[in-house]
């Protein structure tokens, strides 16, 4: 089968957050199964960096302004189409904002090109290699499978799209039509109208043959205003085509270099030295994060106390909001036992989640998460809050998760600072039975958070699209 991805970012060549492990890992993931997966990339400075001048395969003197061409190339070990438009994407800064940190004010324009490429790509531009399967990720690619449609409508190329975070929905004012090459009668409630903005992720909603998710339950909660975010009635009129499909860990990248605890406290000791930490009696907790609303931090500063309380250790490594920045810098102040890191440090993500006793993700709401799983593959059990992808890859030290010996973690709900709190007792006292902590680490670093599973669900899927 060959499928086209279609994404904003790419590991290990372009990073904002999980999108870009995923994208990364699938192609690796896939071609066992037989599915042949090129991935079609916007051409940032660190990604011409890596791919050089390479071979152009397709050129378009005018995509939304400006000279662009494809360029294929093997880069990172992947398979890339990347998409060359410096007007676009020849700019310094993160994929989708400056270096002040504001967003692009063409980011609409920016991925719409993306879109337009990968439509004509599965169009059949390409002289020797045409996709039977388009597989957009995120708003970034959402208008993909709507100028599919519109423009090859007989392509035999059949589309997903798959949602890593309803929250970004890529929204442009109703104004830009002309400018994103969409047609005016798209503009209705049934298209990519959005409160009176264009949206390029319900564009891909409303046109893709199908629709996915990283995980089970994050698709039902996709059909609920709570966790829709607007686009709960979309989702609801196309439930027969959703499902959920979970993340998996590429489980070479992520392989402990130890077997058992003795190992791992040499690391624990390695952690607490490299963030300035005294030894303790309680759990050293880790988080490896985004800092935003999303990722419930806020409550994690609320309930803080309790955990310290109790002879635990809060190490965080993260980058986003300055107001949480600011508060978690205060309290590292306040308490010997805190200690945080601001910035983007891979070398010291893995360090935390290699010498961490617990891992905590108390998001508010969580598509998969991908920092609870490399935490069970490290035995550094995962505390999380009870929502999405969490829901589904945690066992809960439940009284029945306990009694049938197969615990992984502790999960909490209902999300809050009170419950969050309750947990950390939990967690603490779970702790204080060394035999008990023993044997969830043992399921935790045995627990399947692999792609075997999942790469089968997506080999699956694309087979039922296939039209040729
Ligand atoms: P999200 O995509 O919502 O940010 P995920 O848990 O799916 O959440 O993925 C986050 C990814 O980014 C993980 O690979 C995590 O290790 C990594 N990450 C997050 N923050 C940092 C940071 N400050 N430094 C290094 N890696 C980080
Ligand atoms: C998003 C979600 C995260 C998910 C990642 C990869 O960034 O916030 O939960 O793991 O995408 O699918």
């Amino acid at each position: 089968i060959r499928v086209l991805s279609v994404t904003s970012e790419c590991a290990p060549l372009v990073k904002t957050g999980g999108l870009a492990d995923v994208a990364g890992a699938l192609p690796g993931a896939l071609a066992p199964l037989g599915v042949e997966m090129r991935t079609l990339l916007p051409g940032y400075p660190r990604v011409m960096a890596a791919v050089g001048r390479g071979k152009a395969v397709l050129e378009d003197p005018d995509l939304f302004g400006g000279p662009a061409r494809v360029i294929a190339a093997r880069a990172g070990g992947l398979d890339l189409l990347v998409l060359d438009a410096p007007h676009l994407f020849g700019r310094e800064g993160a994929p989708y904002n400056g270096p002040d940190g504001r967003d692009w004010p063409d980011n609409p324009e920016r991925f719409a090109a993306l879109g337009w490429v990968a439509a004509e790509i599965a169009g059949g531009a390409l002289t020797d290699w045409q996709p039977q399967v388009l597989h957009c990720h995120d708003w970034q690619a959402g208008l993909a499978p709507w100028y599919l449609r519109d423009r090859h409508p007989q392509a035999p190329v059949g589309s997903v799209l798959t949602i890593h975070n309803i929250a970004f929905q890529g929204l442009a004012p109703g104004d830009r039509l002309a400018r994103l090459r969409l047609p005016p009668d798209g503009m209705t409630p049934g298209g990519f109208e959005y409160w009176g903005n264009i949206s390029a992720l319900k564009a891909g909603l409303v046109a893709a043959d199908r629709i996915t998710t990283v995980s089970p339950t994050y698709a039902d909660e996709l059909l609920t205003p709570e966790f829709g975010m607007g686009m709960e009635g979309v989702l609801r009129a196309r439930q027969d085509v959703l499902s959920g499909i979970l993340n998996g860990v590429d489980l070479d990248a992520w392989t402990p270099s130890y077997k058992t605890p003795a190992g791992k406290r040499r690391y624990t000791a390695r952690l607490r030295a490299a963030m300035g930490l005294p030894a303790a009696d309680g759990p050293l907790c880790v988080v490896v994060s985004r800092l935003t609303h999303q990722k419930g931090l806020d409550l994690l500063l609320e309930a803080l106390p309790r955990l310290l309380d109790e002879g635990g250790q809060l190490a965080l490594l993260g980058s986003g909001e300055p107001g949480l920045e600011a508060a978690f810098r205060t309290a590292a102040a306040r308490h010997p036992g805190v200690a945080v890191t601001f910035g983007y440090d891979e070398a010291l993500a893995r360090l935390l989640i290699e010498g961490g006793d617990a891992i905590l993700v108390p998001s508010r709401f969580e598509p998969c998460g991908l920092t609870q799983l490399y935490g069970l593959r490290f035995g550094t059990l995962p505390l999380v809050a009870y929502t999405g992808g969490l829901a589904d890859t945690v066992i809960d030290a439940s009284p029945a998760g306990l009694r049938a010996g197969v615990a992984t973690g502790v999960q909490f709900h209902p999300v809050s600072a009170a419950a969050l709190s309750r947990a950390f007792d939990r967690l603490c006292a779970l702790y204080r039975q060394p035999d008990l902590w023993l044997r969830m680490q043992r399921n935790a670093m045995r627990h399947p958070v692999g792609w075997d599973q999942s790469a089968a669900e997506y080999a699956a899927l694309y087979d039922g699209l296939i039209r040729t």
